[in-house]
């Protein structure tokens, strides 16, 4: 196996989130603006192109790959791209292996595609869902479809998926609607995941005012619910508590008030090819180039080691910071898939 990656201040990446596609059904409030426009799709790496590259992260220590996008389950024939990256699940060797393989989705495609995760070996599916309500789906999504986004829950559910639902807290708009979410996801067997709004990218819409602090609604939510703190990370943002009336977990992901930089054990690969060793800084090393231009593997490594040397120590998200400040964040979230 290749050298492991280790940044300058000795945490261990060990964790790829790779967007297949920078496109999406929805146009959800806080991620991209109404009229956000795509990529051609000559700078969208091929799926050879991106095979390479994770197989180059995977034997040098990563171990667990999640596809995101955009919305990762619209790029066509994706169920390829799987099917490769499961088979370096398990597989023994000192070749490098993964542990594990996910997905993260806004759900519309996973009606048709859960057998096929299933049958590449993933295991558990990250879902994005804001609101039970389908007006208010509707609105938040812009073009979501509250019906066929349950439908791939259930067809998740129906494939053996574990499942975490991702709901974005927004003050006004969906904080009346976690004790519900809280009780359907115990219903289906499901995780909840609250995640804290993160200024990335100009929407059209004005997040400031929407922030919500979790730590508010944690202590909201238990006044009905007993909260038991779990000391288990998995290495990711979610700070995680047992709902014992559910059984289930509760996840908070809470950047703009705690952030988990100390032990952030990840890396991203957006879909053309740029390398971003942390989610809020634009900082970013282009792989697509070199590779195109004939790199061989030993060269691409030592650019991805050199970019995670230079991985932040943390990211800069500042609570109240508007869009069209110049030190916003201009990159949108599904660059990169978060
Ligand atoms: P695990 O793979 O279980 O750790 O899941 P995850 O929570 O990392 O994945 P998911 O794709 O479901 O992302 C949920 C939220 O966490 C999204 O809003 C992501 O943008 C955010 N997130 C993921 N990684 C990071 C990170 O390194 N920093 C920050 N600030 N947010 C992150
Ligand atoms: N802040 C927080 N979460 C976001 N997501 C997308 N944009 C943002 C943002 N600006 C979430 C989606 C999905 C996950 C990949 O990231 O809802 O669950
Ligand atoms: Fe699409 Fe996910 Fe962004 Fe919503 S949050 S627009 S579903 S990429």
């Amino acid at each position: 196996m290749g050298t492991p990656f280790l940044d300058s201040l000795g945490r261990t990446v060990t964790y790829l989130r790779v967007s297949v596609t920078d496109r999406c059904d929805m146009r959800c409030v806080y991620c991209m603006s109404e009229t956000m426009s795509f990529l051609p799709k000559a700078e969208i790496l091929t799926y050879a192109e991106l095979e390479r590259l994770c197989a180059a992260f995977i034997r040098s220590g990563v171990t667990r790959l999640r596809v995101t996008g955009g919305e990762p389950l619209v790029r066509r024939d994706v169920g390829d791209f799987f099917q490769a990256m499961g088979k370096w699940l398990h597989r023994p060797g000192g070749n490098g292996h993964l542990d594990e393989l996910t997905v993260t989705t806004n759900g519309s495609r996973l009606a048709e595609h859960a057998g096929m995760l299933a049958g590449a070996g993933v295991r558990r599916v990250n879902i994005s869902l804001d609101s039970l309500d389908s007006e208010k789906f509707r609105r938040i999504t812009r073009r979501g479809n509250l019906d066929q986004t349950l439908a791939g829950v259930r067809a998740a559910r129906l494939a053996g998926l574990a499942i975490r639902i991702n709901t974005v807290a927004m003050a006004g708009v969906n904080d009346d609607e976690f004790d519900t979410l809280l009780a359907w996801c115990g219903e289906i067997g499901a995780d909840l995941c609250l995640i804290e709004t993160m200024p990335m990218g100009e929407t059209g819409e004005d997040r400031t005012d929407r922030y919500l602090p979790l730590s508010a609604v944690r202590t909201e939510l238990s006044r009905r619910w007993t909260l038991e703190p779990l000391a288990e990370r998995t290495g990711g943002p979610a700070c995680y508590l047992r709902v014992r009336e559910t059984g289930r977990k509760l996840g908070l992901i809470t950047p703009m008030t705690h952030n988990f930089c100390e032990s952030c054990n990840r890396v991203r690969l957006s879909c053309t090819g740029q390398l971003y060793p942390c989610l809020g800084d634009e900082g970013a090393t282009d792989l697509r180039h070199p590779l195109r231009e004939g790199a061989s593997d030993a060269e691409l490594l030592h650019l991805v080691q050199s970019a995670i040397l230079r991985k932040p120590k943390g990211h800069d998200f500042v609570i109240g910071r508007r869009a069209d400040d110049p030190a916003a964040m201009r990159r949108h979230m599904s660059v990169t898939g978060g």
